[in-house]
């Protein structure tokens, strides 16, 4: 995958540990995000993100990217190609900054990304949500993602396992 081509509108590249104290800041302004999801962000748990992978999978299929407008970091896409199966992609994890949320800013982004993921051949892009988490229920919901019924709990909180069909063009 080329990640300069997953967006038309901002720029897109991967992200490294630079970008760490951009990704915080980003990060740590979500602060619902994290009463869901614990523990709090932090320039540890953003390198563990970096490179963590599920199982099974390797680095070569991870994208862990920013978009940027211009110069700032608007949002942050981790994106694992054919998980947990060949024709679907998974995200692990998107947030936008909060000085451009609700404004179209996320459900543009990952429009974009489904109609350029339908592409090259995926056929669903699947997800999992905090149980509870009302900004991230109804984002997804928004963006055309319905509940699997199947759902998963660690030791704080349940995922709520999601996906939709993708379809090139849209
Ligand atoms: C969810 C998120 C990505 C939306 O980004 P955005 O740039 O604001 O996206 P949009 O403007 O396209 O969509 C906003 C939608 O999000 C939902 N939303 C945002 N804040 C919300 C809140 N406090 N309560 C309920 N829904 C909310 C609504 O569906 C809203 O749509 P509406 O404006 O039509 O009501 C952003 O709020 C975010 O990064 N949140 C923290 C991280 C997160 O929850 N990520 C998703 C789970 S991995």
């Amino acid at each position: 995958m080329n990640t300069a081509f997953i967006s038309r509108q901002y720029r897109v590249r991967t992200l490294s540990e630079s970008d760490v104290p951009d990704i915080l800041a980003l990060c740590e302004k979500n602060r619902l995000y994290y009463q869901y999801c614990p523990p709090f962000v932090s320039a540890r748990s953003i390198r563990g993100d970096m490179t963590a992978l599920p199982p099974g999978k390797e680095a070569a299929d991870k994208y862990y990217v920013g978009y940027y407008d211009g110069e700032k970091l608007i949002a942050v896409l981790d994106l694992i190609l054919a998980y947990p199966d060949k024709e679907t992609a998974f995200i692990g994890f998107f947030m936008t900054d909060v000085s451009v949320q609700g404004k179209g800013t996320g459900s543009g982004i990952i429009s974009e990304l489904c109609g350029y993921l339908a592409g090259t051949g995926v056929k669903k892009v699947r997800l999992g949500w905090v149980r509870g988490n009302p900004q991230a229920e109804h984002f997804w919901h928004k963006n055309g993602f319905a509940e699997t019924g199947s759902a998963y709990d660690t030791e704080k909180y349940t995922v709520i396992v999601a996906e939709r069909e993708v379809c090139y063009g849209v």
